[in-house]
């Protein structure tokens, strides 16, 4: 803890490239957080290797991501910024971890078993242990809280059950933190599969945070409407799903509230509305892109913020391992 605030942590995957969805969801409350909490934030490149990757792509995803991040509203003055391989402890926590974590509980992850069922010919052992590489990379911190979405809770679990049968053992030594499911963020689903979640592999319905202006303008002039032919601009998320999704986007893009969007296409149409979202979406998304475009082409930049941020991290990171060790048994050198 530092000046008195709770420290939250959490690690992002570089698998993809960030989208509407994620960012209108919990991203667009990462600056407020970061005024309120210590907050540590890192690229997870070492949990991406579970699934195999294009070197060169990696390499130029993880640096887009932190660009990406930065102009989105994550300070690297206001919190700690850096790449998961840069801090060693994590992986060195990790082994002491494998060593107090069961084969049984591993096997019962649900997202190993899809992971499994999707990737058949690669069923790895780091896929098997990405749960303990995660609960290294949160325990070593001693954060209070981890935000993380639904899909993750599963692993703050199994990182609280570690945490507490090492304690079990040795005596205090590790915090035991609490996830932090983000309380309002919206869910915003996909443009051609309103029931489904917005996701990157579904490109058509998803819309990129770069994604040009016409490429959004496109994709929201083919979004799905609904199946009625009342062709009105309507909030009724279970009759009209599309509809409702497209009005979350625009209210969101534009603070507007929902009455106040029937009243503005009252007698509009579809055809109205749909370009209307995609122009609103494209200037929300305008300045984070060009911020984007802009420290992408600074890299001695955005090295001084991994290295920086690498540097804060391994000094904390370092005491809790150093600690570890001693506990186990090992001998300090
Ligand atoms: N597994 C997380 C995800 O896929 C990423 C992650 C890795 C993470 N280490 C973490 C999240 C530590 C929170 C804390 O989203």
């Amino acid at each position: 803890m530092e000046n008195g605030k709770k420290v939250m942590l959490s690690g992002i995957q570089p698998s993809g490239e960030l989208h509407i969805g994620n960012y209108l969801g919990p991203l667009i409350h990462w600056p407020e957080m970061i005024e309120e909490y210590d907050c540590y934030f890192f690229l997870a490149d070492l949990h991406t290797l579970t699934v195999r990757q294009e070197p060169a792509e990696l390499r130029k995803r993880v640096l887009k991501l932190l660009a990406n991040y930065i102009a989105v509203g994550l300070d690297p003055e206001k919190c700690t910024l850096f790449i998961q391989s840069h801090v060693p402890a994590h992986s060195q926590l990790s082994w002491v971890l494998n060593c107090y974590t069961m084969f049984g509980e591993l096997s019962r992850m649900t997202q190993f078993k899809d992971k499994s069922a999707k990737h058949a010919d690669n069923i790895n052992a780091g896929l098997f242990t990405y749960p303990v590489l995660m609960a290294a990379d949160i325990l070593i911190y001693q954060p209070d809280f981890v935000p993380v979405g639904e899909d993750q809770r599963q692993h703050v679990e199994i990182c609280r059950d570690i945490a507490e049968r090492f304690n079990g053992i040795y005596g205090e030594t590790f915090k035991v933190p609490e996830p932090y499911i983000s309380k309002v963020g919206a869910r915003i689903m996909s443009l051609n599969q309103p029931e489904s979640k917005m996701s990157k592999s579904a490109p058509e319905g998803c819309v990129f945070l770069l994604d040009k202006p016409e490429d959004i303008m496109r994709k929201f002039k083919r979004a799905i409407t609904d199946s009625d032919t009342e062709n009105c601009v309507r909030y009724d998320p279970e009759h009209k799903p599309g509809v409702a999704n497209l009005m979350q986007i625009y209210g969101s893009a534009t603070g507007k509230t929902y009455e106040e969007i029937e009243r503005e296409f009252d007698g509009l149409g579809y055809g109205a509305f749909k370009p209307a979202v995609g122009e609103a979406v494209v200037e929300t998304l305008r300045p984070i892109r060009e911020e984007t475009e802009r420290l992408l082409a600074d890299k001695a930049y955005l090295e001084s913020v991994y290295r920086a941020g690498a540097e804060k991290a391994a000094y904390v990171a370092g005491k809790t391992l150093r600690k570890v060790y001693k506990k186990v048994g090992l001998v300090e050198r």
